[in-house]
Formats: C-alpha cells, sequence, structure tokens
C-alpha cells in the first residue's frame, strides 16, 4: 500500500516506534512543528520503558506509550500487539527510529509502502549491528547512514536516500556513530518522511519511486532541499 494523493494533501498521520535515546525523533518532532514536514506525530511506541525518547514526546506533548517487548513469548505475540495499538492510531507513515527489534514479515507485509527506516551505514553494506565498527575494520574510506522502506528483507528494503562522509584515519567506532547522526541521519530522515508525507516517494512492487520514476540510486545529501540541510 502506498501513500494516497487525499492523504499527502491532508497532513499525514505519523507514528514514530522508539527503544532509546530518541535523537531521530526530536528531529522528526522539529521538522513537523516547523511545517517542513506536512504531518503530525499523532503517538510515540517505545518497546523499553523510561528511555530518552519517551521524555521527548512528552517534553512536546506527543502521547508516548509502551508497548513492553520484555517477557513477550514470541515475535509473533509481539507484533500482533503492535499491529493493535498502530491500527487503533491509523498511521499513513509509521518511522522506525532506532526501533531496535526485528519484525516479523506478516507485520512488514502489513504496513508495506508506509514504513521507514533509518540504518547507519551505506546499505547494502553492513546490514544488522555494529556498523561503525565493521566500517573501520575493512577499512572503508567512506562511512554514512540510509532511509529505506522496509521490507521482509531486515535492513534490505529499497533505499531513499542516502548521506555519506569520509572516514578519517582516528575514527573509532565513537566517532563514527556521532557523526553519522550529526551529518546524515538527523538531515535525511526528515527529508525522507516529508517527502512520504507528501507522496514525492512510494514503493511500487520492490521498487522506490521518486515523482514516480524509479530511483535506480538513493538520493544523496546534495538532493536535499535547503530546509533538511
Ligand atoms: C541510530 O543510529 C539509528 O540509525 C539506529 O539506532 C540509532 C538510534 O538513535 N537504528 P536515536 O534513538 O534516534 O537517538
Amino acid at each position: 500500500m502506498s501513500v494516497t494523493p487525499e492523504s499527502a494533501v491532508a497532513p499525514a498521520r505519523i507514528v514514530v516506534l522508539i527503544s532509546g535515546r530518541g535523537r531521530n525523533l526530536q528531529s522528526l518532532i522539529e521538522a513537523c512543528a516547523r511545517g517542513h514536514i506536512n504531518g503530525r506525530i499523532c503517538a510515540v511506541i517505545s518497546n523499553r520503558a523510561e528511555v530518552e525518547g519517551l521524555a521527548r514526546a512528552e517534553a512536546a506533548g506527543i502521547p508516548a506509550l509502551v508497548v513492553p517487548s520484555r517477557g513477550v513469548a514470541d515475535r509473533e505475540t509481539y507484533d500482533a500487539e503492535l499491529a493493535h495499538q498502530l491500527d487503533v492510531l491509523a498511521p499513513d507513515i509509521i518511522v522506525l527510529a532506532g526501533f531496535m527489534r526485528i519484525l516479523t514479515p506478516g507485520f512488514v507485509r502489513r504496513y508495506r509502502g508506509r514504513m521507514l527506516n533509518i540504518h547507519p551505514s551505506l546499505l547494502p553494506k553492513y546490514p544488522g549491528l555494529h556498523t561503525h565498527q565493521r566500517a573501520l575494520e575493512a577499512g572503508d574510506a567512506e562511512h554514512g547512514a540510509t532511509v529505506h522502506f522496509v521490507t521482509e528483507e531486515l535492513d534490505g528494503g529499497p533505499p531513499i536516500v542516502q548521506g555519506k562522509f569520509m572516514v578519517r584515519e582516528d575514527d573509532t567506532p565513537e566517532t563514527l556513530a556521532d557523526r553519522v547522526m550529526q551529518l546524515v541521519e538527523l538531515k535525511i530522515y526528515p527529508q525522507a518522511v516529508a517527502w512520504l508525507a507528501r507522496g514525492a516517494v512510494a514503493l511500487s512492487g520492490d521498487v522506490a519511486e521518486y515523482e514516480g520514476r524509479p530511483l535506480t540510486q538513493p538520493k544523496q545529501l546534495d538532493a536535499l532541499e535547503p530546509a533538511f540541510r
């Protein structure tokens, strides 16, 4: 399912899923407040209680709820509960912003074309964890982050936008993580959500499209609109 032209005109209802600090969430809150995203974050859901992201939501007056994953028997049970909560909220767009869970295929299919993820690597390099360490170990000259549509393949859905920068000789996983966040993530995620909210990007089959044309390569930092630079 894709975002319809009607919902692109009306402000999109956005639900953000988090597990932790919520720096990406904060960038989305601010982009919505400034009118850079034609959307409203109607709820934030965390699978962990007492994380910083929940406090950010509350400070912004956004309903914040915890759907705890600890102690839940299996992924199907958890995802069914999450889908139940989401369907009550009726979001047009679901944003995974540091949501540290692998989702079941059925859950992913239910929200296909409406769910985005951000991953701290230049996908298809380094799906999964420890991306900064892996980039350093491989001796990569460049590193960055990618926003992609969520499909059944972990961190493998069609990419929309990517940002990269040069790795320095003295970089550590921590310095890389910091630059990925500051130079790339906090810019490309609000931009990608803005594009989806106004129908500029869509998932057609297995292909991401921008303005109706297949994206053969993800957009790069130089394609960001001025509000997101
Ligand atoms: C980000 O690096 C994101 O790419 C990864 O988890 C981190 C979340 O950070 N999936 P925050 O919660 O947005 O501060």
